[in-house]
């Protein structure tokens, strides 16, 4: 049977990068609430010219590079993103001829921050049941341009980045590759964390809204229990796992999933102090910093697990990298 290898990861983050203290004065909020109440510093923020498209595009090159493959040889973009460049074509397109890729479907994927999970289930799934060898599974934000910079409550979460990685189908590869994955909507809670407007509405963008306690309450409770079903369809223990990815929101909803799951804190990848919350781009681009700094390592086993407004969630174990 043919297993879904993770075989290179890239990442392109903003150059502008703005510190707590250098927040707009009109937001009325100071570094030390931000910090105790989220765990973000900092966060990358695009420049005049920078779009969805160019950071995807850039991690997309590292990806490839690091993954050994020509642009060439793939098959299958797929690209999660809330903030695509244009109401359309979907910014995968761009991405897709940017890259000089010839061959098969480039479409988005919108869940929100749970996109990542949502494209790399998508993408898995198409290679297992079709012919698609190759596939490139982007997170690309350009959040910040969605923000209310009047709402103190949410400008100060997010950042703009994206990460990369590439899907490579797999023979005699038995217990590599993408282990086990689930995702879940629920369209009843989709009240809690929206924009305000949107292009079929008034031909408005629509800025973010949400209801932190809300949202909070419900990412703790889901996150777990999507990672609980992983874990067993994988068939593994927890223990198994060397390296947990969460998405990167808040601080406290991490701290209380690792505790909640008795799941040593230490193996515990987290990039929100640098990055804030980067939406569909925050599990790839925190993969791609923690095998630069070498702590995930080929043949590691790894669990993903991301939410976001619908309100959207889900989970993945993988086995990351190739026998040797
Ligand atoms: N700076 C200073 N004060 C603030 C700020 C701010 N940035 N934001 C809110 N406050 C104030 C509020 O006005 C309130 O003041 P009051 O007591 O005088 O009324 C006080 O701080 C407490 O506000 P709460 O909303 O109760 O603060 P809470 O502890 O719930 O923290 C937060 C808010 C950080 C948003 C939290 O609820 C949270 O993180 N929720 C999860 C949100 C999340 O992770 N969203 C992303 C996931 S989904 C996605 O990524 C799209």
């Amino acid at each position: 049977m043919d297993n879904i290898l993770v075989t290179g990861v890239g990442s392109y983050l903003p150059k502008k990068i703005i510190l707590n203290k250098d927040l707009p004065p009109e937001l009325n909020t100071n570094d030390e609430w931000i910090r105790k109440r989220t765990g973000i510093t900092q966060r990358h923020v695009v420049s005049k010219g920078e779009l969805t498209s160019s950071m995807a595009i850039e991690s997309s090159k590292n990806a490839l590079k690091n993954a050994k493959v020509n642009s060439k040889q793939i098959d299958l973009v797929i690209l999660a993103t809330t903030t695509p460049d244009k109401t359309f074509p979907a910014t995968a397109v761009t991405v897709q001829s940017a890259l000089g890729i010839k061959n098969g479907p480039a479409f988005d994927v919108q869940a929100v921050c749970a996109g990542f999970i949502y494209a790399l289930n998508v993408a898995s799934s198409l290679m297992k049941t079709s012919y698609y060898k190759k596939a490139l599974v982007i997170g690309s934000e350009s959040f910040t341009k969605i923000l209310d910079w009047n709402d103190r409550s949410t400008a100060v979460l997010f950042g703009d980045g994206a990460g990369a990685i590439i899907l490579e189908k797999g023979n005699n590869c038995e217990g590599w590759g993408i282990l086990s994955s689930n995702f879940y909507s629920d369209g009843n809670l989709s009240n809690i964390l929206d924009t305000d407007n949107g292009p079929g509405m008034d031909g408005r963008v629509g800025k973010v809204r949400m209801d932190g306690k809300e949202v909070f309450k419900h990412a703790v409770e889901k996150l777990s229990s999507s990672l609980v079903e992983v874990i067993k369809a994988a068939n593994i223990n927890i223990n198994d796992i060397n390296y947990l990815i969460p998405h990167q929101a808040n601080i406290r909803i991490i701290d209380a999933i690792s505790k909640k799951l008795n799941f040593p804190n230490e193996k515990v990848i987290k990039t929100l102090d640098l990055h804030a919350n980067t939406s569909a781009a925050s599990i790839p681009l925190a993969l791609d910093v923690a095998i630069s700094n070498k702590k995930i390592k080929n043949g590691d086993i790894i669990a993903l697990n991301a939410i976001g407004g619908g309100l959207s969630w889900g989970a993945s174990i993988l086995k990351y990298g190739k026998p040797d």
